[in-house]
């Protein structure tokens, strides 16, 4: 299957995805670019299950290879690492015409991605996501970066991909853990835009894995399509993101990971906007009994209060409202702005 990603004023590019490509990602790329030169950037828990068969794809396919791995892990997802990955460009000699591969995680992908972008003003890269949360959301809408020590994702660019390869037999080797963090932002995509999809998790979707990939990846190619930069439209994407990000502030990212946190915040929003009458009656209910069954957090012992407290210092807020992303209904997501000062009221309440 292959989903094109055209970009107004950019490039456009391909995502495919196919059970068993990953020895085959070489041989694909070589027509794509005129790139003698191959640095595939790895994490150390990725590197040692994948790394040598797509380097042999690579290498098969002409390319001259390297490989660096770093330390696997979000405390990674610094401007030290991406400084790490720039010296592994410089040290293998890659020029402008050059190319990366990002083969893990959505760290990795943020990271090699965002390295891409900034050496030698940018080069090409390519994205093969090995968690379920970089095949159905990280690797697809051309956002890169790293953390700062103020705070997550403060630091990045916007660097399309050449091209994104998703190979669904790797994610048999990813803990379940991280499988159901990217369960919580393929449930996302069904609750804001494929009541379809929704529909399928509710049937048991883990048997499907590759209609979940397909449909969430077709839907977020979709709206970046239309609001590459997150005018309008994109915004969407973060349903559950204002309070999810508001957890793990509050847990220092310690404790509850992103996908659960975001589970346990379209929760609490739609708990309230539920009672705010902004919703159908009975979405929150088909809402948790989903996140229940996938082993997701629907709940919280954070107070309200600090949240919507820590809500408020989110990026996404602007001037004196806070833009919310709610459901109308299953598979109908729109844009909320409410006051700052009301956003405890229409948590506690729904009071808006
Ligand atoms: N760029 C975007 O649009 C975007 C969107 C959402 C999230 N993100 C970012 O993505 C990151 C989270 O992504 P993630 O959950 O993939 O984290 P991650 O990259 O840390 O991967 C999770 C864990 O799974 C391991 N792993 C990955 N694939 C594996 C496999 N096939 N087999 C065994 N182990 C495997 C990794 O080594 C890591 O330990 C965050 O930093 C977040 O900010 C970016
Ligand atoms: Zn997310």
């Amino acid at each position: 299957m292959v989903i094109t990603v055209n970009t107004k004023n950019l490039k456009s590019y391909d995502i495919t995805i196919r059970g068993g490509i990953l020895p085959e990602v070489g041989g694909l790329v070589r027509p794509l670019t005129k790139a003698k030169r191959v640095s595939i950037i790895s994490d150390t828990n990725v590197a040692p299950l994948y790394l040598k068969t797509v380097a042999d794809s690579f290498k098969a396919a002409g390319f001259e290879v390297s490989t660096f791995a770093f330390t696997a892990g979000e405390t990674s997802k610094t401007l030290d690492t991406v400084n790490r990955i720039m010296e592994c460009f410089l040290i293998n000699k890659l020029t402008r015409t050059d190319l990366a591969v990002a083969l893990g995680g959505g760290v990795v992908g943020d990271l090699t991605g965002f390295a891409s972008a900034i050496y030698l003003r940018g080069i090409d890269f390519v994205q093969i996501p090995t968690s379920l949360l970089a095949q159905v959301d990280s690797s697809v809408g051309g956002k890169t970066g790293c953390d700062l020590a103020f705070g997550k994702n403060l630091c990045g660019a916007f660097h399309n991909p050449l091209a994104v390869f998703i190979d669904e037999n790797v994610l048999k080797t990813l803990p379940p853990h991280y499988f159901a963090d990217g369960l919580a932002e393929a449930i996302k995509a069904g609750a804001i835009k494929l009541p379809h999809l929704f529909e399928l998790f509710e049937k048991g979707a883990e048997n499907d894995i590759s209609t979940v990939i397909y449909e969430s990846v077709k839907m977020k190619a979709q709206v970046v399509e239309n609001d590459f930069t997150e005018q309008g439209e994109r915004t969407l994407l973060n349903f559950g993101h204002t309070v999810g990000h508001a957890i793990e502030l509050y847990e220092n990212y310690r404790g509850l990971s992103h996908g659960q946190a975001v589970a346990v915040g379209m929760a609490l929003i739609t708990k309230a906007s539920e009672k705010a009458g902004l919703t159908e009656k009975g979405t929150y209910d088909r809402l948790v009994n989903c996140l229940k069954a996938y082993s997701l957090p629907f709940t919280t012992e954070i107070p309200l209060k600090d949240l919507a407290d820590l809500a408020v210092r989110d990026k996404k807020s602007s001037g004196d409202k806070i833009k919310l992303v709610l459901i109308e209904d299953i598979g109908k997501g729109y844009v909320k702005q409410i006051e700052i000062e009301n956003l405890y009221a229409f948590l506690k309440d729904g009071i808006c």
